[in-house]
């Protein structure tokens, strides 16, 4: 049942698709409203985060893609990637049960696996303005993780002792609900600082010390948390403490993947 107001009004359903991001892409260039969904059941193109291919087993996920068409400061779009995290380990916590955790910026983990990864990408349109895709494959039904990510990688099914059959289309609706609610309000505010406490008490890495892997040189520090512009706070063992910008860079536990 949909329980939005205007977020997924119109839902593609694809059986088979190269990339939902690329689908809502193309629809987004010939004018589509915002607020389109398109999901798939299975992608062979799936695209990850920096370059990388999202694998995906036919009926094993959930693969959504959701077009955003926000009149904000295009470097605050990166914020809307948390907002989305927010959204889904509210959704998997408070609905399914789940100790869903947020590895900063773009990863959900259960039990210090990946079960969620999230896409954003911003692209010009014709008319000068811009539109974003935020992408979101979650590991629903997997029975099995292959051997190179064991440890790594897991699914809703298997954290829930094999006894969970999660129903897909109920998991989007939940989701979409509650990215609606906080999109909205991000818009008013244009700010993430209404939403830092929460973000905090999800976020895997708070207090512990990570690896952040910048490509201008990678640095260990303790995490303290987001701002309310979504950067990672991370303070240096001089006391200094930096701010680090999702985009190119990702943060590392020193012992594991989260
Ligand atoms: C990551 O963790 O690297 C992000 C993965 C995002 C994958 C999703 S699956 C649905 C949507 N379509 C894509 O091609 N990618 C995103």
């Amino acid at each position: 049942m949909n329980k939005t107001n205007w977020i997924g009004k119109k839902i593609i359903h694809k059986e088979i698709t190269g990339s939902t991001n690329q689908d809502i892409k193309e629809l987004a260039m010939g004018g589509a409203e915002e607020g389109t969904v398109v999901c798939a059941d299975i992608q062979t193109a799936g695209r990850g985060r920096r370059g990388r291919s999202w694998l995906s087993e036919k009926g094993d996920s959930l693969l959504f893609s959701l077009l955003l068409r926000p009149e904000i400061e295009p470097d605050k779009v990166s914020q809307i990637t948390l907002l989305m995290a927010l959204a889904i380990t509210k959704v998997l916590r408070e609905i399914y049960g789940f100790a869903a955790m947020i590895k900063w910026p773009n990863d959900i983990v259960i039990n210090g696996k990946k079960v969620c990864g999230i896409l954003t990408e911003l692209y010009p349109d014709a008319d000068g303005r811009y539109f974003v895709i935020v992408g979101c494959g979650i590991n629903v039904g997997q029975k099995r993780v292959p051997d190179e990510l064991q440890g790594i990688a897991t699914s809703l099914f298997l954290e829930s002792n094999r006894n969970c059959m999660i129903e897909t289309e109920e998991l989007l609706q939940g989701i979409l609900a509650e990215f609606e609610q906080y999109y909205d309000r991000f818009l008013i505010s244009e700010s993430l600082a209404e939403f830092v406490d929460e973000y905090n008490t999800r976020l895997i890495s708070l207090h512990k010390e990570v690896r952040v892997l910048d490509p201008k040189g990678e640095y260990n520090g303790i995490s303290k948390g987001i701002n309310d512009k979504g950067e990672l706070l991370v303070e240096l063992a001089d006391g200094t403490v930096t701010e680090v910008y999702a985009g190119e860079v990702s943060v590392r536990g020193l012992y594991g993947y989260v």
